[in-house]
């Protein structure tokens, strides 16, 4: 039997302590340890001496054999049905997180009129909105007359009950996991007790009907409800909507896919009315174009499988502080610190006395390591006032030793930027010729050559 017990859980990461304290060992936030007096879980062997329960012998499966993959739905939207590898698996779960106010119910409502319209038998399930806010949202995104069914409803029972009702639908929106409780468990709703126990029932509800479970999950900040995070390891895929608020760009992102890559991403515009599909994403994250300023560089990168081109624009700035600042965003600040460091010690470029700032435009995080010869083309470039060669794309990753390091996937790169019109490309010694015709690419080894060619205002051969 379980007992009731005193503990406090982590809402950030799940991690259960025995009692309160300010900073979460196992993940390190604030705040975020809440009191939970649910019957904790026992281990399976029980108290001390008791034995496992005798258990019953299954017939073992051979791993050959099987039909073919299901056929997926389609949602409508081809941009995140890519980044589901493919459209949407019957019978799987897939968690979107974001933050608050991101577009995830926009995104969603979306895609459930797009698959009604098909004729899906699509629910949308309601736990922050009144029904009435989700007619008007539908109406400013011209849907309205779509098919869809909505119920606004927050207990998970209920809600279970509802969709078994008359038969289960296609596809399923729960807007947002964070609303769910059970009234059989005895913590506050929003607690991590509360959202894996209510995963966990549609999760056992979506295998068992074959409907496709959207749900929605907010990445919060403060720790008063449980995040996305608790639960991303029952689900079949995790994406994350992302981008900055300030900027109408939103990057759908796969971080686990058991039905597909995890690198993809989709690029979507918030407008007017709703999220449009932005088929060609260089356009977006490449700033303003026409001639550039000093500072400025475009890396040639990628994003999963797709080549992307982006504006990585840096700023030194002549500081009399002791301690300079050193500001990033949309790049990682301990690849900032390091190349700053390379280009010190290795090429004679003097950022001391200057406050740094990196920005990627449009909202957009780098993740890739072959960012680092443009974050440092852009930086020299600020720092000595002499703006980068026109029409130049640059790629490649910087090692501690000053040494430029070819990255994968050149021939997309070379391509993404010759059909944008790009005709220069500065990048590491390149292990084969590519094929790509018509770009001139120049092959540099180490961060001096970087810094001799801006020097030289970038001009001279290959
Ligand atoms: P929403 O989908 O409610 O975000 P989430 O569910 O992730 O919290 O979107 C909220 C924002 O999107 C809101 O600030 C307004 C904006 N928005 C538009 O710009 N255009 C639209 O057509 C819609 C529906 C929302
Ligand atoms: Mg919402």
């Amino acid at each position: 039997m379980a007992r009731n017990r005193t503990s406090f859980i982590c809402q950030a990461c799940g991690a259960v302590h025995p009692r309160w304290v300010g900073r979460c060992d196992a993940c390190g936030e604030w705040n975020t340890l809440v009191e939970d007096t649910s019957a904790t879980a026992q281990p399976l062997s029980g108290a001390k001496g008791k034995r496992l329960p005798k258990g019953r012998a299954q017939a073992l499966q051979p791993l050959s054999g099987g039909g073919e993959s299901p056929p997926r739905l389609s949602t409508g939207l081809a941009e995140l049905d890519r980044v589901a590898g493919g459209g949407l698996v019957p019978g799987s779960v897939i968690l979107i997180g974001g933050d608050p106010g991101i577009g995830k119910s926009t995104l969603l409502l979306q895609a459930l009129a797009a698959m009604a319209e098909n004729g899906r038998r699509c629910v949308y399930v309601s736990g922050e909105e009144a029904l009435d806010q989700i007619r008007l949202r539908a109406q400013r995104l011209g849907v309205a007359q779509a098919p869809v069914q909505l119920l606004a409803e927050t207990n998970v029972a209920d809600i279970i009950a509802t969709l078994s009702d008359e038969g289960a639908p296609d596809v399923v929106v729960i807007d947002s996991i964070q609303t769910l409780w059970s009234d059989v468990i005895e913590s506050a709703p929003g607690t991590v007790t509360q959202l894996r126990a209510g995963t966990e029932a549609l999760i056992r509800f979506a295998k068992k009907s074959g409907t496709v479970m959207l749900l929605v999950g907010h990445v919060t900040k403060e720790g008063q409800i449980a995040g996305p995070r608790v639960v991303e390891h029952m689900v079949d895929t995790v994406l994350y909507f992302e981008g900055d608020r300030g900027h109408q760009y939103r990057i759908l992102r796969a971080v686990k896919n058991r039905f597909g890559p995890t690198d993809e991403i989709g690029v979507f515009e918030m407008a007017e009315s709703g999220l449009i599909e932005v088929r060609n994403p260089s356009l977006l994250f490449l700033g303003d174009s026409g001639e550039r300023a000093a500072g400025s560089a475009v890396f040639a990168g990628m994003e999963g499988a797709r080549p992307l081109l982006v504006e990585v624009q840096a700023l030194a700035a002549p500081t009399p502080l002791g301690t300079p600042r050193r500001a990033v965003v949309g790049w990682d600040a301990a690849r900032l610190a390091m190349i700053l460091a390379v280009l010190e010690t290795h090429a004679g470029a003097r950022f001391a006395g200057h406050d740094v700032y990196l920005n990627v435009a449009g909202g957009l995080k780098i993740r890739e390591p072959g960012a680092d010869l443009a974050a440092a083309a852009a930086l020299v470039s600020s720092l000595s006032g002499q703006p980068l060669p026109a029409g130049m794309v640059i790629f490649g990753e910087i090692a501690l030793s000053g040494v430029i390091r070819p990255v994968g996937h050149v021939e997309q790169r070379l391509r993404e930027a010759a059909k944008l019109g790009f005709a220069e490309v500065l990048t590491a010694p390149l292990p084969r010729r590519p094929k790509t015709e018509g770009l001139n690419i120049r092959e540099i080894g180490h961060v001096t050559d970087l810094v001799a060619m801006i020097a030289t205002g970038g001009g001279g051969g290959s």
